[in-house]
């Protein structure tokens, strides 16, 4: 039978997982948004209510609408408050272990016919279902960065899937304002699998030390169209997750124009992982004003 989906829950409250509350709370959901700790999870507090003052203060949002978004949202550590939920959406740290462990979690919590959706942006979705007690019922639900702003959500069906889940889960997306696609669980899926390696070239153009940062985000912003710069974007998205995504298609394909560029690997080493520790290609410092580094 068809899922009706209305109480959603978010587990994992970064960057991805809290914009993805900010999106089910906006569209009207009650939201459980769960970190592994009262102060993960206060902190994706502080995400959501930060990216909704934001567009307060811009005129985007009133204030009541603010407080009535907010008062969606349940903040709790407690995987066992998601009972009633009848959509788990998953966005922790793309590690397998971690993965499992949250998904077998779940299955001693949530409804059998609950749907589980994942986050993940490189990793196999039928092997996440199929360590599930249900993987009928399991699904990608794969948004994009920054998700309150990126209309793309990618619905990835495994073997496994119940159509019927598929479905609703894009019609949910579709509610929420979002424009999905549906595709099969594959290396990188479909927009990755075109970004990638896309930014990965860039990182080896800019590797050869023949341009300059600024000049080849310049080039694929004003040449090619791009909101951003690719190496911008890099650390938009995070060097890490770059790097992780190329692996995956790497692994997939075995090309060598598929290999993570050194440079890329150096700096994820360094822990200089974009924006989100406050340096990657460009250094976001206050005192550097998200300059060059
Ligand atoms: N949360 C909420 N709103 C945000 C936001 C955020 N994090 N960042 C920007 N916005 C809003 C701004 O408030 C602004 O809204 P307004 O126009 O109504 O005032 C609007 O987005 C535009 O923002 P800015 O004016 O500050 O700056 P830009 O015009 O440069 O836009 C951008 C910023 C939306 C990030 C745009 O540059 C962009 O779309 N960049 C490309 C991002 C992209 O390609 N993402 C996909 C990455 S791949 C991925 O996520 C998949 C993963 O698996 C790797």
């Amino acid at each position: 039978m068809a899922p009706h989906i209305n109480k959603v829950a978010v587990i994992g409250l970064g960057t991805m997982g809290a914009g993805i509350v900010e999106v089910f709370a906006k569209a009207g959901h009650e939201v459980y948004a769960v970190d592994g700790s009262p102060e993960l999870a206060e902190r994706g507090k502080g995400f959501v209510t930060t990216s909704l003052d934001r567009a307060v203060g811009k005129g985007k949002l009133s204030e009541d609408d603010r407080n009535a978004t907010l008062g969606r949202i349940t903040f709790t550590a407690e995987l066992a408050d998601l009972a009633d939920a009848d959509l788990v959406v998953e966005a922790v740290p793309e590690r397998m272990e971690i993965k499992h462990a949250v998904f077998t979690a779940l299955d001693d919590i949530v409804r059998p016919d609950a749907v589980l959706a994942s986050n993940t942006s490189s990793l196999s979705l039928t092997e996440i279902a199929a360590g599930t007690a249900h993987p009928e019922r399991v699904v990608g639900m794969h948004f994009f960065n920054p998700a309150p702003v990126l209309a793309l959500v990618e619905v990835i069906r495994t073997v496994l899937a119940d159509p019927e889940v598929v479905d609703a889960v894009r019609d949910l997306a579709l509610n929420l304002g979002k424009k999905p696609v549906v595709v099969g669980d594959r290396a990188g899926f479909v927009a990755n699998a075109l970004l990638i390696p896309y930014l990965s070239r860039a990182i080896a153009l800019y590797q050869t030390g023949k341009v300059s940062r600024t000049d080849l985000d310049n080039a694929g912003r004003v040449g090619i169209g791009l909101p951003m710069g690719p190496l911008t974007l890099c650390d938009l998205v995070g060097l890490d997750v770059v790097k992780e995504v190329c692996e995956v298609m790497y692994d997939a394909t075995k090309r060598p124009s598929d290999a993570s560029p050194q440079l890329l690997r150096q700096l994820v080493l360094a822990r200089r992982l974009g924006r989100k520790t406050g340096q990657g290609f460009y250094d976001y410092s206050a005192d550097a004003g998200a300059e060059e580094s």
